[in-house]
C-alpha cells in the first residue's frame, strides 16, 4: 500500500526514522501502531485553543500597533500610521477595545481551565502539578540543562514531553505580561478612579510601567516567540498546529517523543487522531498566519528604528 503511495512512504520513512531514535521499548510500540494511523495527524489543541490564541494574536497586534503609535507619536511614521487608524485620538479607542478583547481572552482561559478540571473530575494537585502541568517542574529544568548540552553537541537531543520549557516561559510570559500591562493601563484608563486610594504620582510612574513593559513584551513576543515556534530549523518557515490544531505524527515522534510513548503505552493514542484539513482550509490558516507574522516582524524594524533613532 505504502509503495504505491510515495507520499505515505515517506511519512511512514520520516516517522521510522523519529522512531528509531527513542529508545527500544517505544520503537517496538511504535511498531505496533496500525498504518493507517501514520496518514492520520494528531490532534494537539481543541477549538477553544485556537479561537483564543487567533483572539489574542489579534488583540495584541492592535494592541501593539495602536499603543506604539501613541507611544512614538513624535515620529513621521506613527504620524502616517495614526492617519490610516482615523486619529490618535481613535487610535486610543481602538487600543481600549483590543484591551477588552484580550481580558476576555485571558478569562475565558481561566474559567476554560477551571470547567476542565471539573470535567476531568480533576482536584486542583493533579491539575497543577501532574504530569501535563504549564508549571515549571524540575523535569523542565533537566531538560533545559540538557537542551544546552545538545546545542553544544555534548549529549543527545531532550526527549520533550507535552509542554517543552520554551512554551511553558512563553505560556507565563502572557500571564505576568496581563498582570503587569493589564493593571497599569487600567490605570491609564481610569485615573480618577485609581486615584482616589492611589498617590496622583503613580500615574506617571504607571505610564512608564506600561509604556516599557510593552517594549519589552512587543519585542519578546516577535522575537524569542517567533523564533521558538516559527523560525526554529525543524519548524522554519513556520509552524501552523495552533491554527489547524494538528501535527503530523512523525511530528509528535520527533518533537515530543515521551508524550508520544506515553499515548502509545496507555493505548490512547487512537483517539488523539483525525483526518488533515482540506488544502483550502489549510492555504486559508497559512495565509492569516503569514500576515501576523508580517505585521510581528515590521513592528520589531519599527521598533529597533524608533529606538535608535528617534527614542526620547
Ligand atoms: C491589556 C490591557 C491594556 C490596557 C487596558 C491598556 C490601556 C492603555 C491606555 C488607556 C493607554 C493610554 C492611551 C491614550 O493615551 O489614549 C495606553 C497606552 C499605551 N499602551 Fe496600552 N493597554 C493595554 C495593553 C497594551 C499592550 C499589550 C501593549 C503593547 C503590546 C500596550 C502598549 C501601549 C503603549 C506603547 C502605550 C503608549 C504609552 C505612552 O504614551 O508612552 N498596551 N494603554
Amino acid at each position: 500500500m505504502q509503495d504505491g503511495n510515495p507520499e505515505l512512504s515517506s511519512l511512514v520513512q520520516h516517522a521510522r526514522e523519529a522512531t528509531a531514535i527513542a529508545a527500544p521499548a517505544a520503537v517496538a510500540r511504535a511498531a505496533a501502531v496500525p498504518a493507517v494511523a501514520v496518514e492520520r495527524e494528531f490532534v494537539r489543541f481543541n477549538r477553544l485553543h485556537r479561537t483564543l490564541h487567533a483572539c489574542m494574536i489579534v488583540s495584541f497586534l492592535s494592541l501593539a500597533i495602536t499603543g506604539l503609535t501613541l507611544k512614538f507619536s513624535y515620529t513621521g511614521w506613527a504620524v502616517v500610521l495614526s492617519r490610516l487608524l482615523g486619529g490618535f485620538q481613535t487610535a486610543g479607542y481602538i487600543h481600549r477595545f483590543a484591551a477588552v478583547i484580550m481580558f476576555g481572552t485571558f478569562i475565558t482561559h481561566l474559567v476554560d481551565l477551571y470547567r476542565t478540571k471539573k470535567r476531568n473530575k480533576q482536584s486542583w494537585r493533579s491539575l497543577l502539578f501532574g504530569p501535563n502541568t504549564l508549571l515549571p517542574t524540575r523535569q523542565d529544568l533537566r531538560e533545559f540543562l540538557a537542551t544546552m548540552k545538545w546545542f553544544l553537541h555534548l549529549g543527545p537531543r531532550p526527549r520533550y514531553g507535552r509542554w517543552t520549557y520554551w512554551e511553558k516561559f512563553d505560556y507565563f510570559a502572557v500571564f505576568w505580561g496581563i498582570f503587569i500591562i493589564g493593571a497599569t493601563g487600567l490605570t491609564l484608563w481610569f485615573p480618577v478612579f485609581f486615584t482616589r486610594f492611589l498617590p496622583g504620582s503613580f500615574i506617571n510612574v504607571a505610564t512608564i510601567i506600561h509604556s516599557d513593559e510593552a517594549l519589552l513584551a512587543t519585542g519578546f513576543i516577535f522575537t524569542v516567540h517567533f523564533f521558538n515556534t516559527h523560525l526554529r530549523p525543524e519548524k522554519f518557515p513556520m509552524d501552523t498546529t495552533i491554527f489547524t490544531r494538528r501535527m503530523q505524527l512523525a511530528e509528535l515522534q520527533r518533537d515530543k517523543p515521551r508524550e508520544y510513548e506515553t499515548l502509545v503505552a496507555r493505548g490512547e493514542l487512537e483517539q488523539h487522531l483525525a483526518q488533515p484539513h482540506p488544502p483550502i482550509v489549510v492555504r486559508t490558516i497559512r495565509a492569516f498566519a503569514w500576515g501576523a507574522l508580517a505585521v510581528g516582524f515590521g513592528i520589531v524594524v519599527w521598533i529597533i528604528y524608533a529606538m535608535l533613532f528617534a527614542y526620547r
